[in-house]
């Protein structure tokens, strides 16, 4: 799988070594409270290294990816990801499938644009790739990820509750933009 970089980050595939820092990272409440229906915090070390599994084989397509987030000097700073999303039960499947763009940073490393940055890279690199249209489904509450989404110049679409089964600000960017 392909590395991003930008002019501060590195986006490259996880892997086991970085165990620690996932479970430092998904086992914070701060961190997973706004994510889907039903969030829940990791707490295991072995449930690190299952979800990393899954990530690495997600990331063998050609577009998609989750990638580690880290600084130049290899300092782990959190998750980018570009994945079909989720849908809630009972919805039919878009064709082309429903691209989402999710990002999440250790608290440290929330504040310095990182989470713009590196989303901005990776829609960039999927838009040279071919894909034309990506979405992020968000929290209505997650205020600071909303921010992350018009920093990138996604437009708001309104609330959709036709992902994760649960009620979500959508929000759209073409490669036109
Ligand atoms: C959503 C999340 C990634 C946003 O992180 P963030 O650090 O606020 O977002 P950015 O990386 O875009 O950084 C922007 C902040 O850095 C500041 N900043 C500092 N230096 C900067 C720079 N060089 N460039 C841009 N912004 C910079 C901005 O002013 C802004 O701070 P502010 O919100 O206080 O105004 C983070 O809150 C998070 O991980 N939340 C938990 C997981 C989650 O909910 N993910 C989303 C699921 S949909």
């Amino acid at each position: 799988m392909r590395t991003i970089t930008s002019e501060r980050l590195v986006l490259r595939p996880w892997d086991a070594g970085d165990a620690d820092f996932l479970l430092d990272l998904e086992g914070r409440w701060e961190v997973v409270r706004h994510l889907g229906a039903d969030p829940t915090t990791m707490t295991s070390r072995s449930q690190a290294l299952a979800s990393i599994e899954r990530r690495r084989a997600i990331s063998g397509h050609p577009v998609h990816g989750i990638w580690i987030i880290t600084d130049r000097d290899g300092a782990r700073l959190g998750n980018l990801l570009l994945k079909p999303v989720p849908l809630s039960a009972g919805e039919v499947p878009a064709d082309p499938a429903d691209v989402e763009i999710g990002w999440h940073l250790h608290p440290d490393a929330w504040g310095h644009g990182y989470a713009t940055e590196a989303a901005r890279a990776a829609s960039g690199d999927v838009f040279a790739r071919g894909q034309s249209r990506i979405i992020a489904v968000t929290h209505p509450d997650n205020h600071a990820s909303h921010a992350v989404c018009r920093r990138l110049g996604m437009h708001h679409r309104g609330t959709t509750t036709r992902y994760m089964d649960t009620s979500c600000e959508l929000f759209e960017l073409t490669r036109d933009g």
